[in-house]
């Protein structure tokens, strides 16, 4: 059964192993859906250790990042996250998300970033969601879309990721 829910600092383990699935996985018609290539090489204990502290930290404060998750048993098969980029940003939150393949096209997407807009709504602190997503992620740009997102701007050439050469689009949500 597949669940949508808030994520706990129990949940880390299965969080890291499915980042390791999710960065290897392909993204629409086979293109990038992230900025580093399948093979990249990351340093998950950090990236472990950095998610633990983010999530205990206020929203008021920086560095703070909240997770929701898609959980299949007991595997995590998708997330979104919001998260502080630093001090002068502290009524922004910066979005991410993913699912894993075996998930995707089946309205779970929308019903995660639904979850995250109606948690951040209802801080009182924050006005905006902001996110950057890659130009030809067409599935990603209509869900943001779809959920109220506006297109601001391309960056032409913002990201060189091996031998691509990718736009990055920006996009944001106004929350009150
Ligand atoms: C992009 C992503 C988050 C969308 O989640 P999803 O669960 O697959 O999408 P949903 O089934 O909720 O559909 C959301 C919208 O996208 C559209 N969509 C989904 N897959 C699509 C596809 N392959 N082509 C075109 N549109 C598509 C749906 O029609 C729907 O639009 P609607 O609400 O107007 O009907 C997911 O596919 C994913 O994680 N992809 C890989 C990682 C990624 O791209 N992350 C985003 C980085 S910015």
């Amino acid at each position: 059964m597949i669940i949508i829910r808030p994520a706990l600092s129990t949940d880390i383990t299965e969080i890291i192993e499915h980042d390791k699935r999710h960065m290897k996985e392909p993204g629409f018609n086979g293109s990038l859906s992230h900025p580093f290539l399948p093979d990249h090489k990351f340093d998950w204990d950090s990236r472990k250790t950095e998610k633990l502290l983010s999530w205990s930290r206020p929203i008021t404060e920086e560095g703070w990042s909240r997770s929701f998750i898609l959980t299949e048993g007991e595997k995590v098969v998708g997330h979104i996250h919001l998260k502080n980029l630093f001090h002068g940003t502290l009524h922004r939150a910066q979005l991410g998300m993913g699912l894993e393949m075996c998930v995707r096209g089946q309205g779970f997407g929308k019903k995660l970033l639904m979850m995250a807009i109606d948690w951040a709504k209802s801080e009182e602190t924050l006005y905006w969601i902001d996110l950057t997503v890659l130009d030809h992620n067409l599935p990603a740009k209509k869900l943001y879309k779809s959920c109220g997102f506006e297109e601001c701007f391309t960056w032409k050439d913002r990201l060189r990721v091996g031998p691509h050469i990718i736009d990055d689009t920006v996009m944001m949500l106004k929350l009150k």
